[in-house]
């Protein structure tokens, strides 16, 4: 199948998946339910929960995605959480996302913070619920590993997000950004792989591999992320543009400047690429994921 056609069927399988999660009830946290539910269907990408299925697949080809569903909704939310936060006003401080008024702005302060903490505990929910259900006891083993790294990765984004927001405008090492980079964002982008993986019951090598590539294409995403709100299209991208330089973020166009930040970028992706050379043809997907990372203008 063609990449794009690939993508956006992986795009619908989602997103048919978390309609499912959402909450209709009249309640009077009626409007809680619905600042989540304006974040997690505002029209995200959907590149984390793909990254758990496409690499279900390349080990296992099979599309039958029932078993990687859970944690492929579970974090999609909390990536969503992590957006949510990001854009309020003590962090980023971000009026635009997803081309419509990010959730403190659409709600207010604290529903955006509550909402925010509703996706987090949602995918624990799911995640739990899931456990619960297996029976089968390595299957249960392989899915208390994942609780374990999913908490851990949550943990890691954490920490970034800490460090990017109070190290505005200091001047910081190299080593300094790219731990920032592959904390906030690459960590999440890896434990999307790894669980894909870990659900396929890999070996040891595999895990490895993928492990690696998905670092690459962890820091790569971010860096391309750097380049957008230097150069992107505020209308193609949904979220405002020059905001790193405003509040006088650290990151890789600021330190290596555009062009540099471009050459890295082509690097990690290459990188990325070779590490699925043993998968063949079979890889052809995560490849050109790879290269849509890279020049992606959304
Ligand atoms: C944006 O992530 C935040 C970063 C980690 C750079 P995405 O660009 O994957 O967000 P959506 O969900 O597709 O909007
Ligand atoms: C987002 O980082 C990382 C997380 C939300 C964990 P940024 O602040 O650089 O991403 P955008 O540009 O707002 O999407
Ligand atoms: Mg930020
Ligand atoms: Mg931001």
């Amino acid at each position: 199948m063609e990449f794009k056609k690939e993508l956006q069927n992986y795009q619908e399988i989602i997103n048919r998946e978390l309609e499912k999660y959402l909450r209709k009830e009249q309640c009077l946290e009626e409007v809680l339910n619905q600042a989540m539910e304006y974040s997690l269907m505002a029209g995200g990408k959907r590149l984390r929960p793909i990254l758990v299925l496409a690499t279900y697949k390349l080990l296992t080809n099979q599309t039958n995605y029932d078993v990687c569903m859970p944690y492929a909704v579970a974090i999609e939310m909390v990536h969503n959480f992590s957006l949510i936060h990001d854009d309020l006003p003590g962090i980023d401080n971000d009026d635009f996302r997803h081309g419509k008024p990010t959730n403190h702005k659409q709600f207010n302060e604290a529903t955006a913070i509550l909402a925010g903490d509703g996706l987090l505990n949602n995918a624990y929910m799911v995640i739990s619920e899931d456990i619960e259900k297996t029976t089968d006891n390595k299957q249960l083993q392989a899915k208390i590993q994942i609780f374990k790294e999913f908490s851990k990765a949550i943990d890691r984004m954490l920490a970034g997000e800490y460090i990017d927001t109070e190290f505005e405008g200091k001047k910081i090492t190299i080593d300094e950004l790219e731990y920032i980079h592959q904390n906030k964002t690459g960590e999440l982008l890896t434990l999307c792989v790894r669980m894909g993986a870990i659900l396929a019951n890999c070996n040891e090598e595999d895990l490895k591999n993928l492990t690696e590539y998905s670092k690459k294409i962890g820091l790569a995403f971010q860096v391309k992320d750097d380049i957008l709100s230097e150069e992107g299209d505020e209308k193609q991208l949904g979220k405002p543009v020059g905001n790193d330089k405003e509040r006088k973020k650290c990151t890789y166009v600021s330190q290596y400047g555009l062009s540099g930040a471009k050459d890295i970028l082509n690097t990690l992706t290459e990188d990325a690429i070779d590490c699925l050379e043993k998968y063949g043809e079979k890889a052809t997907f995560l490849k050109e994921l790879a290269i849509y990372i890279a020049n992606r203008n959304k």
